[in-house]
């Protein structure tokens, strides 16, 4: 039986100046329906009667309705008229999160998938605001001014064909600006059809892993090494093998003797990460050579290479491959701004078409605005500009860093002869542990990673990693004061050395 119609009692009155009819009748049908003035499952008048009632036009009325009805509210029966729905949206959106509306059976969770089961915790969030000697690009040096200008002409003079550019390889004019500079800058060879824009190295060897490993391959990567690199390759799964670094760097011969036939090598020949050495030619070389014989792929992460401050710069590992074994990658966002996300690969020709699928499958494309406004600032030879610049100002911070632990901490903590980059390893003398030492500046608001972080299997000695791009003379400064001091009350509270006759006791707190 058809129920008879909820006579509808809606304050009478205008609805406010600006306010279109559908919409004042729309909110007060809604309001009376949350309000419980009208029930669930109640019907309601047609909408000629609604509209003659309140006088007002069929076609609002009519409107009034369909906006309801699309969002939950009223519920039509064909040919029975329109009612309250008997599940209102507010529910959906309050309703516990476990409990299935309507229901007394206890959900069954729904399972996450092997990979999500093997993420690891990110601590890293980057909400925190920097200190010193936090390892991180300088976001103050970004010219902001001259970004801010070349984005508006882009935006201003965009032309369609910009606007609808939706190439997963990124946008061309972009892609030949990076050859070209690759080529000058890092002697890569390559093409702008070589080049995939992605949001970062990171980006970069996501897409790597996705086109050429399987899960159980087996990588060699440095030790010690960027910790995201090994957490990446095992979310995979693939089996991780470490290769100890030592003065020059990554080295074929050690990582022989560990794996026999690697999928992927992972490196860092421009500057290793996280303890700073250049891999001089000859194990280029000899890397090349080991990866070709194996048919192993090598990604060679040139993330800031940008940054040499003496020396020639040796040109990347991709300009003497001959055999199209490595990928390169580079970020802009390394040297410009932390928050750009904008970096790039160069492939072998023959990968790009996977790559750009793997892309495409992704999230398709970076922002193209974005990529034109990069490209403007590299062709115009801003992004030049500023690594002349930075690199200036750079070497003279890591110098203030030399200086004032040379003259605070001399005998303590040495500093090695690295002219590179935007960090440089500390190493610690005297049998004290930079764990200790990282919580005590800590609680004073001063940064240590202690190198242990980067470590995957290869003991190494105690030191920390200092950023020393983003800080000003006199915060390096403060930071090194804090070092001192803290280092002197823990020298103070150390245990005398054992004398070879004095015996041991329980409580004799363990020093490295
Ligand atoms: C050695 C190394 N490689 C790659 C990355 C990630 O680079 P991107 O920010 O371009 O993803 C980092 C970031 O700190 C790094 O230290």
């Amino acid at each position: 039986m058809v129920k008879a119609a909820t006579p509808l009692d809606l304050p009478l009155g205008d609805p406010c100046s600006g306010t279109k009819i559908w919409r004042w009748l729309y909110e007060e049908i809604r309001d009376a329906i949350l309000s419980g003035r009208l029930k669930r499952g109640s019907r309601l008048p047609a909408t000629r009667e609604l509209a003659k009632q309140y006088g007002v036009s069929r076609g609002s009325a009519v409107m009034a309705f369909e906006q309801l009805h699309s969002e939950g509210y009223l519920e039509g029966r064909s040919g029975d008229g329109t009612y309250v729905n008997s599940h209102l949206p507010e529910e959906f959106l309050t309703a516990p999160r476990i409990a299935i509306v309507g229901t007394q059976t206890a959900r069954k969770k729904p399972a996450l998938s092997r990979l999500a089961n093997r993420l690891p915790k990110v601590v890293d969030i980057g909400i925190e605001p920097l200190r010193a000697f936090s390892p991180a690009p300088s976001p103050d040096e970004f010219p902001v001014a001259t970004w801010a200008q070349i984005a508006a002409r882009c935006l201003r003079g965009a032309t369609r064909r910009l606007l609808a550019d939706r190439d997963c390889r990124g946008y061309r004019p972009l892609r030949e600006a990076i050859a070209n500079y690759l080529g000058e800058a890092r002697g890569v060879k390559c093409t702008a059809d070589e080049v995939i824009i992605v949001s970062g190295i990171q980006h970069g060897l996501d897409l790597t892993i996705r086109v050429l490993l399987n899960p159980d391959d087996t990588v060699c990567v440095e030790d010690p090494c960027f910790p995201v690199v090994p957490a990446m390759f095992r979310a995979l799964p693939a089996k991780v093998v470490p290769v100890p670094v030592d003065t020059d760097g990554f080295d074929s011969l050690k990582a022989k003797r560990r794996c026999r036939r690697p999928k992927l090598i992972y490196v860092t020949p421009a500057h290793q990460f996280p303890l700073g050495p250049m891999m001089p030619v000859s194990r280029r070389m000899a890397l090349l050579e080991w990866a070709s014989r194996t048919g192993a792929w090598i990604f060679e992460d040139d993330y800031d290479s940008e940054y040499r401050y003496a020396g020639r710069p040796v040109p990347a590992l991709q300009g003497f491959d001959h055999c199209g074994s490595v990928i390169y990658s580079g970020s802009f966002s390394k040297v410009l701004l932390p928050s750009l996300r904008l970096g790039y690969l160069v492939v072998p020709s023959e990968l790009v078409d996977k790559f750009a699928a793997a892309r495409f499958l992704t999230d398709r494309h970076a922002s193209v605005l974005e990529q034109a406004a990069m490209c403007e600032f590299l062709s115009a030879g801003h992004f030049g500009r500023h690594i002349r610049r930075t690199r200036e100002l750079y070497a003279s911070r890591l110098m203030t860093l030399r200086e004032a632990m040379h003259s605070r901490l001399a005998g303590i903590i040495d500093l090695p002869n690295i002219d590179a980059g935007t960090h440089i390893a500390a190493w610690l003398k005297q049998g004290l542990r930079a764990d200790d030492i990282a919580a005590a500046v800590a609680a004073k608001n001063v940064v240590a990673v202690p190198i242990r972080r980067f470590v995957l299997q290869t003991s190494r000695s105690e030191g920390f990693l200092l950023g020393f791009a983003p800080y000003t003379p006199r915060q390096i400064r403060q930071g090194v004061d804090v070092f001192a001091a803290m280092i002197e009350s823990l020298l103070h509270k150390q245990p005398r050395p054992q004398q070879p006759c004095e015996k041991r006791t329980q409580n004799t707190r363990r020093v490295v």
